[in-house]
């Protein structure tokens, strides 16, 4: 089977595109890291990317009048590299609705928190005012609506006592490096069937993680 030809979008470090593009590089892998391209020139996974010699583009959204003439940029761009799937990594700007319903089901973002838990910014601070005894993140389809699409896979972490908004973060960005290099095989794979708000076929879930431990 042919590898999905895949576009990471970051607007930043780029860490969780890291753990894509090694994920990437195992020959099994259904997905291949075409091209990395951010709305930011100068943000650092961009470099990182191109150090290990692949494709990179910057789309400035500053250099636009309004969104859709910034997302027309971005098309062209993912045009030019045959790109047929997007993950996106830490990519900070709100998608439009038409850009989403062109990419629907091929387009797949990581999000800091258990959703439909925390939704937008500020998730481990939000996470630690409230309490809560387990935090994580989340893989998700896009859709129109902001960190709301059916998701692929979540991974857990407990809260500890102690825990700041820098350690809980921490621990919940190794998690992310685990289950977006997952969600991306089963979904470029074609193993995922959506259906209404549940994605059905990413099986293997581990037994319960309960908080505090019993
Ligand atoms: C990650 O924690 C990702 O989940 C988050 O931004 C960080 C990017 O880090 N994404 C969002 O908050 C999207 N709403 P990275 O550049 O090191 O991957």
């Amino acid at each position: 089977m042919s590898k999905r030809r895949t576009a990471i979008l970051i607007s930043g470090r780029g860490s969780n595109m890291a753990s894509l593009i090694a994920a990437a590089r195992e020959p099994e892998f259904p997905a291949e890291i075409a091209l990395v391209l951010s709305n930011k020139p100068d943000a650092p996974g961009l470099a990182a990317a191109k150090a290990q010699g692949i494709a990179t583009a910057a789309v400035d959204h500053k250099i636009y009048a309004g969104r859709e003439a910034f997302e027309g940029s971005l098309q062209k761009m993912l045009d030019a590299h045959r790109i047929d799937f997007i993950c996106l990594a830490g990519f900070m700007r709100i998608l439009t609705p038409s850009f989403v319903q062109r990419w629907e089901g091929r387009l797949i973002n990581i999000h800091p928190s258990l959703l439909p838990s925390y939704k937008g910014l500020h998730t481990h601070e939000r996470a630690l005012a409230d309490g809560v005894k387990v935090h994580g993140c989340s893989v998700h389809y896009v859709v129109a609506e902001m960190d709301a699409g059916p998701i692929i896979a979540q991974a857990a972490v407990a809260v500890l006592d102690d825990d700041t908004p820098g350690s809980l973060g921490a621990r919940v960005l190794e998690q992310e490096h685990v289950i977006y290099p997952l969600a991306l095989r089963l979904a470029a794979s074609g193993a995922l069937r959506i259906d209404a708000m549940r994605v059905i076929g990413a099986h293997g879930a581990p037994a319960a993680m309960v908080s505090p431990r019993i």
